[in-house]
């Protein structure tokens, strides 16, 4: 039967725009109570009144910065007092993106350590500080956001390959680590999905950004955060370990179909 996320609460890092987003929304809807972190916090509070009005019960947010650990424990520190005497039920590791395209010829140290700090490091931090909040033998779900490039490697792509890979595998261990506490641990791995992520990849350059889904229907944030509500909503025995999602245009990460090229 359909595990009910009503008044369940839900922590969601990487809310301001995106997946994360529409994860609010989306877990807005099901009457979660949420939790959401980010940096921009302005943005965090429209994404907060957005998922009210979906039907959130309520919906709190708070600066995050997940590259630094000081952050982090401020930030569920902040949580465990929201929550109170309740538990976490779902914590979705949201955060992250790609900084851009460079070979590892041409490759900077910026670029590098923002990746891996926000995809892998960020993962850690974040999961080993609200672990503690987690409800045990109640469907609770640790839901992270890896990608296709965690799976497959691309000229230019690296270390954001070697972050998502990075990500897959921490999942994995989790899952092992967890066994026995009735944890639920997995990871979604979508393709091209149109949000604002080609934007930071290509550090604000928005014509850039468009050009990598001209011509093709990309997947939405909807589409994303539609899943993860769908794997947080299954029965508390089951575990949805590793779901590749990309659009129906694209077969592989270079292998796109386009209708036309602009
Ligand atoms: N779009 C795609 O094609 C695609 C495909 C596969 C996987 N993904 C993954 O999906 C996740 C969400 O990406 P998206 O597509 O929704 O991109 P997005 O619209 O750029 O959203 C990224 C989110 O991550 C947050 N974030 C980044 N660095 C952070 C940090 N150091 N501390 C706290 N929050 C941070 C951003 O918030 P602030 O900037 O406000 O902090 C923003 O809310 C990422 O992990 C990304 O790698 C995306």
């Amino acid at each position: 039967m359909k595990l009910s996320l009503k008044d369940k609460w839900v922590l969601i890092t990487g809310a301001s725009s995106g997946f994360g987003a529409a994860a609010a929304r989306a877990f807005g809807a099901e009457g979660a109570k949420l939790l959401l972190g980010a940096r921009r916090v302005d943005r965090l509070r429209k994404t907060a009144s957005e998922s009210k009005k979906s039907g959130a019960t309520t919906a709190h947010f708070h600066e995050l910065d997940v590259s630094r650990t000081s952050s982090v424990e401020n930030f569920v520190g902040w949580a465990r007092k929201k929550i109170g005497r309740q538990s976490l039920h779902v914590l979705v590791n949201n955060a992250g993106g790609a900084h851009g395209v460079d070979t590892v010829a041409d490759g900077k140290d910026a670029d590098w350590e923002a990746m891996l700090q926000s995809n892998v490091l960020g993962v850690l931090r974040v999961t080993r500080a609200a672990l503690p909040l987690l409800a045990r033998d109640a469907g609770a779900s640790i839901l992270n956001l890896g990608s296709v490039a965690g799976h497959a490697a691309y000229e230019g792509g690296a270390v954001y390959c070697a972050a998502k890979a990075g990500e897959l595998q921490i999942t994995r261990a989790l899952r092992l680590e967890l066994l026995g506490t009735g944890i639920r641990v997995g990871t979604v791995d979508p393709g091209l999905a149109e949000t604002e992520f080609s934007i930071v990849r290509f550090k604000g350059d928005a014509a850039k950004a468009k050009k990598v889904y001209a011509g093709m229907n990309p997947l939405t944030a909807a589409d994303i955060a539609e899943i993860l509500v769908w794997i947080a909503s299954r029965p508390a025995h089951v575990n949805i370990d590793e779901l590749i999602v990309k659009p129906v245009d694209q077969a592989a990460i270079g292998k796109v179909f386009r209708r036309r090229t602009t």
